[in-house]
């Protein structure tokens, strides 16, 4: 079956929909990039051009791929554009009732052999999966930001996810060269529940004054050899996408380190969302991407 699967939709424009539709590309994948408004799918493709530019300068890719590799993404406005595509990817925002919706409109618009995946953070794969008539199709490709450059790929395995869309994912993850880990469908899976503990656990000494942002993050840039601080990946992956993983690993797990700290969620009320507003726990220069 993995052989069959060439071409891909990918839901959401955002951060996280360019970069997968970016790593499909890469793969030699036919992918189409769709979302409600233009402004956003032209955002993704100069997004993508950019991300591919860099990897050229710095030998990853041929200068003269990039253009292939941005001729492989279609983008559109209209999700039943391609009926017939072998897998869809929805990475829209983080809300359950969103997410359910889209795989419900999406369950009637493809085919029964296409393969469903949710790049959720966190969000239930089988309460997901439930929304379609084709829950043995449905699994979790849970992608990092920036996702050209992160090795992870964390598939997230329903309870109705069969065994062969389990291999489907292994083959995937194989074709966009990262390496796997599989998780039981809970809460967070494994990436997100840690990730936001120590974040919201960063940003409350923050609010305790125990020590500045700068000195936090190196903290664990120095002290434990982390790529990046808590605070600053915060920036990069916005504030408003952590506070919703938040809001909903405090409501599934119900332990208080999920409670979003006050300073989180003022930050957020006042479009303090990191890097893509320029402004976060740092201020960040929104002319370059
Ligand atoms: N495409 C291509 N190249 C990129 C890029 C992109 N999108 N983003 C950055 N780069 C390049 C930079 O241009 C830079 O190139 P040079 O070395 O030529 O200057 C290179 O990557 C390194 O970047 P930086 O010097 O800016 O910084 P760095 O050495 O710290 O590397 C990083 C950047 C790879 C992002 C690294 O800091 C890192 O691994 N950070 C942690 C990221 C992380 O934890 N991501 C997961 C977030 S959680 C998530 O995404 C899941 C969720 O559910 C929300």
């Amino acid at each position: 079956m993995e052989n069959e699967i060439k071409s891909v939709v990918v839901a959401g424009a955002g951060t996280m929909g360019a970069g997968i539709a970016q790593a499909f590309a890469q793969a030699q994948f036919e992918t189409v990039l769709v979302d409600l408004s233009e402004q956003q799918l032209n955002g993704a493709l100069n997004k993508i051009t950019s991300s591919l530019k860099k990897l050229a300068q710095k030998g990853k890719i041929a200068e003269g791929e990039i253009e292939t590799i941005v001729g492989r993404i279609r983008v559109s406005t209209e999700l039943k554009e391609q009926p017939d595509a072998d897998l869809f990817i929805e990475a829209i925002p983080e809300q359950l009732s969103l997410k359910t919706e889209m795989f419900q409109i999406a369950d009637a618009i493809f085919k029964p052999h296409t393969v469903f995946a949710s790049n959720t953070s966190g969000l239930s794969i089988t309460r997901l999966a439930s929304a379609t008539s084709r829950p043995q199709k449905v699994i979790g490709l849970h992608f990092f930001n920036p996702v050209p450059l992160m090795k992870l790929l964390e598939i997230v395995v329903g309870e109705s996810t069969s065994k062969e869309s389990l291999h489907v994912a292994m083959w995937i993850s194989k074709q966009l060269a990262k390496e796997a880990i599989v998780v039981r469908d809970s809460p967070g899976f494994a990436t997100s529940r840690l990730g936001i503990a120590m974040a919201f656990e960063a940003i409350r000494m923050l609010e305790d004054k125990v020590a500045s942002a700068e000195d936090i993050d190196k903290a664990m840039t120095l002290g434990y050899g982390h790529p990046m601080g808590p605070l600053r990946l915060t920036d990069l992956v916005g504030l408003d996408v952590r506070l919703a993983i938040g809001e909903n690993l405090r409501h599934s797990l119900g332990q208080t380190q999920f409670e979003p700290p006050a300073l989180l969620r003022e930050m957020v009320k006042e479009g303090k969302l990191g890097q893509k507003t320029g402004r976060g726990f740092y201020l960040w220069d929104i002319s370059v991407s």
